[in-house]
């Protein structure tokens, strides 16, 4: 056995590859036959997706729980080549553990590896990308009515992707890396300026998931190119008995400490096409960076707290002000979401469930029923209906939150839904989104 080596991927065999090929054979046969194009579609976005949120987890729930040894170890009064150790209790058991300054003199023959989950999220969250975004830019990428062409719009995505990488390696490589307190500044900077570009030419929606891509697409490669490759260099001199230079080491774990800042962040972006009314404000760009500001604090809250118990800081000492920064960032978001006119609604005209009735039959029935009949939707999307009264009025507070305090909906306006439209739903539901008159 080779310590290099540890490949879960290695129980996989030829048969059982044959065997799922055949399985995707027949699935695709089946789509090609009965025409269920959109099902497939709508499908592979479900399969792809519990994928990624497994491996993601995975990946993101290792990573904090190596931090946190890295950020509790007790480091006083240790062996000379260790670094620290540490005791946990979990699911029943006491584990006692010791983390080497390098590596140790001679190797086990078997290394745990951490690294298909960050890979395998990476691929999958390539994947729905192409699923949801590139596969038809127009449908979720571009604003309605843009001139930018389809491909042209994937081109500048994809190269993102890229170009974040680059540009995050290029900084890494100025002393910068060593000033953590101003590379998360000109980082901030960056991404700022990066949200505010793609916010002009993407949807609100396509905007904050490309960003959170680029973000994620930097820590993945940080663990392709950089954390694993660290790792098996470790290893290897440890093989030959050389010794590793602490400096080497310091600098793998300085750009992994960069991953750690921007989990909160990432995972933002990949809740936040559930919250419209962050992403379709007029200058959503800067909500996107009020809550990774406010991520970056939280995460930094955490990493200071973890340590504390064998470090100096005062008990309170500069912690707390963190959770304070992030609250503020959070009532800013908060108050700059908030729907504008408020309570001059109410005092308009009575709307009759009828006439709200007929505007969303017109206007947004065509996609959100049980059976739609705009082509290119195989089942209701986000699963919201409109097809009985009783689904209307339930779903009152959700049709102003997209169609009247925001635009985004109906996608694209594609129903063609008027200004004045909007306002009779929105005094509808201030004056208490009745139903129908029995
Ligand atoms: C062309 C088809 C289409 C039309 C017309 C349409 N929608 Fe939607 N709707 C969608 C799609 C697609 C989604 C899912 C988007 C997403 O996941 O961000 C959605 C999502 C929603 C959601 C859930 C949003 C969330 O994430 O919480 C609501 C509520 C909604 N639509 C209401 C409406 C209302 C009200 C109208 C009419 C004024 C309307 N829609 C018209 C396609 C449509």
């Amino acid at each position: 056995m080779d310590p290099l080596h540890q490949d879960r991927l290695r129980v996989v065999r030829w048969p059982w590859i044959v065997a799922l090929l055949v399985i995707f054979g027949i699935g695709v046969a089946l789509t090609v036959a009965n025409g269920w194009q959109a099902h497939a579609k709508e499908f592979l976005n479900l399969l792809v997706r519990w994928l990624h949120i497994i491996y993601g987890i995975a990946w993101i729930g290792a990573s904090f729980y190596f931090i946190f040894l890295e950020n509790a170890l007790e480091r006083h009064n240790v062996r000379p080549e260790l670094s620290g150790n540490i005791w946990t209790i979990h699911g029943g058991g006491v584990y006692y553990l010791e983390k080497y300054k390098t590596a140790p003199p001679k190797l086990p023959p078997y290394l745990h590896w951490f690294k298909w989950d960050a890979y395998l999220t990476w691929v999958t969250g390539f994947l729905l990308l192409v699923i949801v975004y590139y596969s038809d830019p127009r449908a979720n990428l571009l604003p309605p009515g843009s001139s930018l062409a389809g491909w042209l719009a994937v081109f500048i995505a994809v190269g993102s992707l890229v170009g974040a990488w680059l540009v995050y390696v290029g900084l890494s490589r100025t002393p910068l890396l060593h000033r953590p307190a101003l590379f998360l500044w000109v980082g901030g900077v960056l991404v700022a300026g990066v949200a505010w570009a793609l916010s002009q030419i993407y949807s609100g929606r396509g905007a904050f998931m490309q960003v959170g891509a680029m973000l994620g697409t930097i820590m993945a490669a940080n663990v392709f190119f950089v954390i694993i490759p660290s790792q098996k260099a470790l290893v290897r001199a440890a093989q030959k008995g050389e010794a590793l230079d602490p400096a080497f080491v310091s600098w793998v774990q300085l750009r992994s400490r960069h991953n750690n800042y921007l989990t909160l962040p990432v995972l933002f972006t990949m809740i936040a096409h559930h919250f419209p009314f962050t992403y379709t404000h007029g200058a959503n760009w800067l909500i996107l960076v009020l809550l990774f500001a406010a991520g970056v604090a939280v995460r930094h809250f955490i990493n200071v707290t973890e340590q504390q118990h064998h470090t100096t800081l005062k008990t309170g000492g500069a912690m707390p002000y963190l959770l304070v920064v992030a609250a503020v960032l959070a009532l800013g978001v908060f108050y700059l979401t908030a729907p504008k006119g408020g309570k001059a609604a109410l005092s308009g005209e009575p709307v009759a469930f009828e006439e709200v009735r007929a505007i969303i039959n017109t206007h947004c029935h065509v996609c959100h029923a049980t059976h739609p009949t705009q082509p290119g939707f195989a089942s209701a999307p986000a699963g919201v209906m409109f097809d009985t009264p009783q689904e209307i009025v339930a779903q009152a507070e959700r049709i102003k939150q997209v169609a009247v305090d925001s635009e985004y909906m109906p996608l694209g306006n594609i129903t063609h839904m008027t200004q004045e439209e909007r306002s009779r739903l929105g005094a509808w539901v201030s004056q208490g989104a009745k139903g129908p008159v029995k």
